[in-house]
């Protein structure tokens, strides 16, 4: 009997257990029709363990919410839909490379139909996802190779409203007609545009990437939140948190963390970093990011500076195995010099050692004087503290300068030549089509210039005036020793050198800065179109695209068209034609022209000099990896 009772009691359990399942399986199918099925051709948003989402969040935190809302880390991926995508999306007819692409909207959906050279029609590909938001959108299309996606060689440029290649929204040569190769979203892009995600690959070119979140939302910075969240339905809890310390071990906020360890938490994407070794770059792409904010290292990675002496032999693998990795990120003396890529800056600030710097000395991520400026304006001026404008930001620390602004800076207190930010994070790096502030806080020399090939802050508002000028008041006013100088040195603008016979890095930072309001005043505008009507034909798209929105700013072009993609041959007509206009309509007939800049009394460029200088331009090839 007792047997009989078990087998009874066993069989009950199998059938129960079977009758059980089939009942799971009916309401969870039921549920993926009704609720839609997660598409099979794109990654998708999942619930990864431990994640809540920031929709979670919005009950009880009404105000962070919002303000996270207005920034442009919410929209930094998107699902493609009618309003995530450029409006002209289904008008969209681009040649790149003698295909022809056409878009297509049939209902919700976008489509993009590719014609090769022979005529042929290719299977038409949706539009699935979208990266960028407010400068530049690349949007992604289905490969039929799961979640893996492939780039429209196309960007959208969000201020011009223009399409371009993709190749040429970024400083690389010119001959390059390949950049993202197919699976690079979901093997890189993912790694810092998203919130937890997990790029899965499955095999061959096939991935099944999965993410918390699209976009950057707050449990990146914050670390995941099902547990606080679960744990504060209790009002009791909530009541006794909210009426003593306000704070809550459950859920991290870099307000409360260290310095060094806050700035770490925005440093897990905006940095350059690299995978320790192949196992944990396993580990990063089938979990995703070990790292959580708090924490001191990256966990799987570890964040590259060329300079120090940690991590020798990873460094030295990345350098035998990718020979460009350095130059294309940093300058040589290792300051970095691509945007997007702050962490390393201020890491290598002289202020980090003091232990209280971080991006939040500077930034807020969710604004917190209400009325004192709008959310989108704080969003569109990159999330600085509105309080903290011009030179405030340094002297909360180095309080004693606020005394004495002038006797340090040797200009009139209320000159752009005594704002800090001006001389100590000049816009030396590069990247989106725009020249940035770099974040290694630092003093201007001329030997930065000389031998790193770095514009100095005094010479990048001083346009024309020469490094021995520069070297001179330096020496002067701070002491520098002076520096040995080349004939052209002393007798050339350096901004004059650098974009004739600089590199494309060079030649870009000084096509962007030629546009900037300070350094018009400062120098003077006459002389300046003819430099920047000449650079847009440069071979680069970078510096031809900086150069014609720099012209934009000068008096009698507000509204030159230009198409900085268009052929060579195209590209010249109009710069000849802008160039004729500047001369016979623009020019003013008394502008004298000082013998530094180049320009002869009637404006023509001094030829022997100039053909000198553009027969020495520094052609090497140079790719900035932002
Ligand atoms: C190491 C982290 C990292 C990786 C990897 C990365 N990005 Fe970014 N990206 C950033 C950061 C940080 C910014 C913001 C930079 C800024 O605003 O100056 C950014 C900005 C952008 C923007 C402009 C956003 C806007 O709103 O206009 C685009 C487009 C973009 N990235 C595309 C890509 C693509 C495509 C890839 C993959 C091939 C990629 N990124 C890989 C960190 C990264
Ligand atoms: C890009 C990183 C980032 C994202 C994304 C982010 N936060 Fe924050 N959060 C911070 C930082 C940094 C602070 C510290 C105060 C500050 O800088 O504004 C903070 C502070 C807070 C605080 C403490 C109260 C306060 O305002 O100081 C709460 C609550 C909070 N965040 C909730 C959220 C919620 C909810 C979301 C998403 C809807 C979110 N955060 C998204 C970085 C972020
Ligand atoms: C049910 C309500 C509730 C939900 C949902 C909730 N929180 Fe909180 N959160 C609290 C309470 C209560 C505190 C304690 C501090 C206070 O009262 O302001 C808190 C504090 C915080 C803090 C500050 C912690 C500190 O130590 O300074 C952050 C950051 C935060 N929450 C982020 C989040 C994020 C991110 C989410 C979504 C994943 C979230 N919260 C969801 C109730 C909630
Ligand atoms: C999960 C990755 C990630 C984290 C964490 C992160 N960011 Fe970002 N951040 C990005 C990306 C990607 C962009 C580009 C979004 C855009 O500009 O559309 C961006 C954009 C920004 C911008 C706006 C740039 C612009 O062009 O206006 C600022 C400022 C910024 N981040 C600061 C921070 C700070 C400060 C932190 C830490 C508190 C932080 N970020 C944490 C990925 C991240
Ligand atoms: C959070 C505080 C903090 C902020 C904000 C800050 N600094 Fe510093 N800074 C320091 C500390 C501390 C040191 C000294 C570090 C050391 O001990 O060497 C320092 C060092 C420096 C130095 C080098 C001094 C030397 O003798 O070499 C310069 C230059 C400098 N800061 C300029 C600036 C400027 C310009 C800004 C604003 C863009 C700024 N700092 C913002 C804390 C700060
Ligand atoms: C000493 C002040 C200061 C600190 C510290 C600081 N920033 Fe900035 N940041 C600025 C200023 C100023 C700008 C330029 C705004 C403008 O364009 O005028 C800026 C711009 C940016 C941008 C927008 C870049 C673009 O493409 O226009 C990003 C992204 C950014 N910072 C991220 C960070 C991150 C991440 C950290 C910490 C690792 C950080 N910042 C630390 C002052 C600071
Ligand atoms: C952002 C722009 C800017 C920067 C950066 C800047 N200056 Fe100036 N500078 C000015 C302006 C504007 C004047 C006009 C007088 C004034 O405002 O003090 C000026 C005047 C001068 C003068 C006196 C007038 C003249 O032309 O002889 C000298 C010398 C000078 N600057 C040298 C420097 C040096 C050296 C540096 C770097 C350490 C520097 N400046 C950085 C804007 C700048
Ligand atoms: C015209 C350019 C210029 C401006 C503007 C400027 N600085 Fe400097 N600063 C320098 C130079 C050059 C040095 C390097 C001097 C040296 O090598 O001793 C320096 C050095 C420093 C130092 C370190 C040495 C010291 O004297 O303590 C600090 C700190 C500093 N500056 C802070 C600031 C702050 C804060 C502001 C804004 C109020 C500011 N600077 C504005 C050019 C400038």
């Amino acid at each position: 009997m007792p047997k009989l009772s078990r087998s009874w009691w066993h069989g009950f359990f199998i059938s129960a257990t079977i009758a059980g399942a089939g009942i799971l399986t009916s309401i969870s199918l039921r549920d993926f029709r009704t609720e839609a099925l997660p598409p099979e051709n794109r990654p998708i948003q999942s619930g990864i363990p431990g994640y809540a989402t920031s929709s979670a969040c919005r009950t009880c935190h009404v105000e962070n919410y919002t303000s996270w809302h207005g920034s442009f880390h919410r929209t930094m991926t998107q699902v493609a839909t009618p309003t995530s995508l450029p409006d002209d999306m289904s008008k969209l007819d681009l040649t790149f490379n003698g295909r022809e692409y056409k878009g297509e909207r049939r209902s919700d959906k976008f489509f993009i139909r590719v014609r090769a050279e022979d005529g042929s029609y290719r299977e038409r590909q949706q539009v699935v996802l979208l990266t960028g938001s407010h400068t530049l959108q690349i949007p992604w299309l289905e490969t039929g190779h799961g979640r893996t996606l492939q780039q429209l060689p196309f960007a959208y440029i969000v201020a011009e409203r223009m399409w371009a290649p993709v190749t040429q929204t970024f400083l690389i040569p010119p001959n390059l007609k390949e950049y993202y190769s197919l699976g690079a979203w979901n093997g890189a892009c993912m790694d810092c545009h998203v919130t937890q995600g997990q790029s899965r690959f499955v095999e061959g070119n096939r991935w099944d990437s999965q993410v918390a979140e699209f976009g950057v939302a707050c449990e990146a910075c914050h670390s995941e939140g099902r547990e606080h969240t679960e744990r504060n339905r209790n009002p009791i809890r909530r009541f006794k948190l909210h009426l003593t310390t306000k704070t809550d071990p459950t859920i991290k906020n870099p307000a409360r963390l260290k310095a060094p360890d806050s700035a770490l938490d925005c440093g897990q994407c905006h940095s350059v970093w690299a995978f320790n070794n192949m196992s944990d770059k396993i580990d990063f792409n089938r979990h995703g990011s070990a790292f959580r904010p708090g924490a001191h290292d990256l966990a799987q990675r570890f964040v590259v500076q060329p300079q120090p002496a940690d991590h020798t032999e990873e460094k030295d693998f990345i350098r035998r195995t990718e020979p460009d990795f350095f130059r294309s990120r940093f300058w040589d003396d290792g300051m970095v010099r691509v945007t997007g890529r702050e962490f390393n800056g201020v890491q290598a600030s002289p202020c980090f050692r003091g232990g209280e710097f971080s991006c939040i000395s500077c930034h807020e991520m969710h604004l917190d004087s209400p009325g004192q400026t709008s959310l989108e304006k704080w969003a569109r001026t990159a999330q600085l503290k509105p309080k903290l404008d011009s030179d405030a930001a340094c002297l909360q620390c180095h309080r004693t300068m606020a005394t004495n602004i002038s006797g340090h800076t040797h200009h009139v207190a209320d000159s752009s030549g005594s704002r800090c930010y001006n001389c100590h994070m000049p816009r030396t790096t590069f990247g989106l089509l725009h020249a940035m502030r770099s974040h290694q806080v630092s003093s201007p020399t001329v030997v930065e210039s000389i031998n790193y090939g770095r514009p100095n802050a005094c010479n990048l508002c001083h346009l024309n005036q020469t490094l021995a000028w520069t070297a001179q008041k330096l020496e002067a006013w701070y002491h520098e020793p002076m520096p040995q100088l080349s004939s052209d040195d002393r007798n050339i603008a350096a901004a004059v050198q650098w974009i004739v016979k600089g590199d494309a890095g060079q030649r870009a930072l000084i096509a962007w800065g030629m546009g900037w309001e300070s350094a018009q005043k400062t120098a003077g505008r006459d002389w300046i179109y003819p430099y920047l009507i000449y650079s847009m034909s440069d071979p680069y798209a970078a510096v031809r695209f900086d150069a014609w929105k720099s012209l934009q700013t000068l008096p009698g072009f507000s509204d030159f068209s230009f198409t900085y993609t268009a052929a060579d041959d195209l590209i010249s007509e109009v710069t000849a034609y802008a160039y004729e206009k500047w001369l016979r309509e623009i020019r003013d007939p008394n502008a004298t022209y000082q013998p530094e800049t180049v320009l002869d009394a009637d404006g023509h460029f001094r030829q022997d000099i100039f053909q000198r200088l553009r027969s020495e331009r520094d052609d090497k090839p140079i790719i900035l990896a932002e």
